[in-house]
């Protein structure tokens, strides 16, 4: 049995993307992540490869220059991607959850011409910048502000933890609109389209993460930051919603990368002790080293089987956001628990850099945080069993 998904089962079209995806994985990341991890470089060359090949756009319908292929097939192959870097594979998901999501649900035609097409084509890459230093969990208290100066909007504020602030074309910023003295709270917030050249717009120097070192991750300033009003994305004061409808989109993406962490972490787990001998037998030959294997494979199956039903959920016009939370939830906590696993399989080996086992356990940890922490996705899994 192999770990990986494998072809049968898979439809032409889902064979063929997933060879495409581990092809590039396997030939373009998976031989240089640890020294990315080890030098905190985002391969802007890389992710321009995954564009071309239309890994930014694979759920963006055809008439938008996108691959238009459902989400269970975008799974497929983004979980390709982040078992060789899930640095990597973290902008791909952002940029196909998010950022489209919003567009595509949204936009304006002229919007879509302007930003989605370029996106899709992967000739754009795109950011959300959602969380502040004081609103993390509790996203709908953020207090950047955007005024109105005449038509324009007048931005200002600092956003925190956004992916790819330092390397985004285009951030979809959330403020809020409403009146300092007269809050709405969630209904008061919007979403503004900001390039990143925008006179006003700086992102801060990348931060020093404990995983995910390849990949961008920065605060934003707004300055006196100012945008013409086609640059506000909907309807003024539903930027919130648009936030969270675009989070159920990413925590899809956020579970299978998880996934693919767990299946990474096993795959050279199963090698290592095949290879290892210990009193005179591989480690593969002791019943507890057996177990721990048996638990790894079950979990990680069952954490793939999950975000795909979700994903298949969103792709039949389903409700899915409670689905989205179980698949972000119970995956990322697989992601913990199984490369917790490995580096004790791989005993002083996986405590050091040189051995792979040590970065997939710092990778982990952040999809536990990001895009919702584990304890949010309890609070939205538990809200809708009491029907809220
Ligand atoms: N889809 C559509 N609408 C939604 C929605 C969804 N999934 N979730 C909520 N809404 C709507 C609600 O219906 C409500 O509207 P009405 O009043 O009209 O009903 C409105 O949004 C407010 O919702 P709540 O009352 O539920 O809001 P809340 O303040 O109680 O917050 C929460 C709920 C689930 C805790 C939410 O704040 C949340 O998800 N917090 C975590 C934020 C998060 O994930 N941040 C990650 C940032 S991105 C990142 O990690 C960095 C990166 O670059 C990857």
């Amino acid at each position: 049995m192999s770990i990986a998904v494998e072809s049968p089962g898979l439809s032409e079209t889902q064979r063929q993307i997933v060879e495409l995806a581990r092809d590039f994985a396997r030939t373009k990341i998976e031989p240089f992540a640890a020294e990315w991890d080890r030098t905190r470089h985002f391969p802007r060359d890389v992710i321009a490869e995954l564009g071309e090949l239309g890994f930014l756009g694979m759920c963006t319908p055809e008439a938008w220059d996108g691959m238009g292929v459902d989400g269970v097939t975008y799974l497929l192959a983004l979980e390709e991607i982040a078992a060789a870097d899930a640095a990597i594979s973290v902008s791909m998901s952002i940029q196909n959850a998010i950022p489209t999501t919003m567009l595509v649900k949204h936009g304006t035609p002229e919007q879509r011409e302007r930003w989605l097409k370029p996106m899709a084509r992967g000739e754009l890459l795109a950011g959300f910048a959602l969380s502040e230093a004081e609103a993390g969990s509790d996203a709908a208290s953020l207090r950047s502000q955007a005024t109105k100066d005449g038509k324009h909007w007048v931005l200002n504020g600092t956003k925190a933890w956004a992916t790819n602030a330092g390397t985004a074309d285009l951030m979809m910023i959330m403020v809020r609109t409403d009146e300092p003295d007269r809050r709405r709270g969630a209904k008061g917030i919007s979403t503004f389209i900001v390039p990143t050249d925008t006179p006003g717009y700086r992102a801060g120097k990348p931060e020093d993460k404990m995983g995910l070192r390849a990949s961008n991750t920065a605060t934003v300033a707004l300055e006196d930051l100012k945008l013409g009003p086609e640059q506000l994305l909907g309807d003024e004061g539903m930027g919130f919603v648009y936030a969270m409808e675009g989070l159920d989109a990413g925590r899809l993406g956020i579970a299978i990368q998880a996934v693919a962490i767990a299946r990474r972490a096993l795959e050279l787990s199963l090698a290592y002790c095949a290879e290892r001998r210990q009193f005179d037998r591989p480690l593969q030959d002791f019943q507890a080293v057996q177990f721990k294997l048996a638990d790894m494979a079950t979990r990680v199956e069952a954490a793939r089987a999950l975000a795909h039903l979700a994903a298949a959920r969103k792709d039949r016009g389903e409700p899915a956001t409670a689905s989205a939370s179980m698949a972000k939830l119970f995956a990322s906590e697989t992601a913990m628990w199984v490369t917790t696993q490995a580096v004790q399989l791989f005993g002083g080996y996986g405590y050091m850099r040189d051995f792979p086992v040590e970065k997939l356990f710092r990778d982990a940890k952040v999809t536990e945080i990001y895009e919702g922490t584990s304890e949010v996705q309890r609070i939205v899994i538990a809200r809708s069993l009491s029907g809220r």
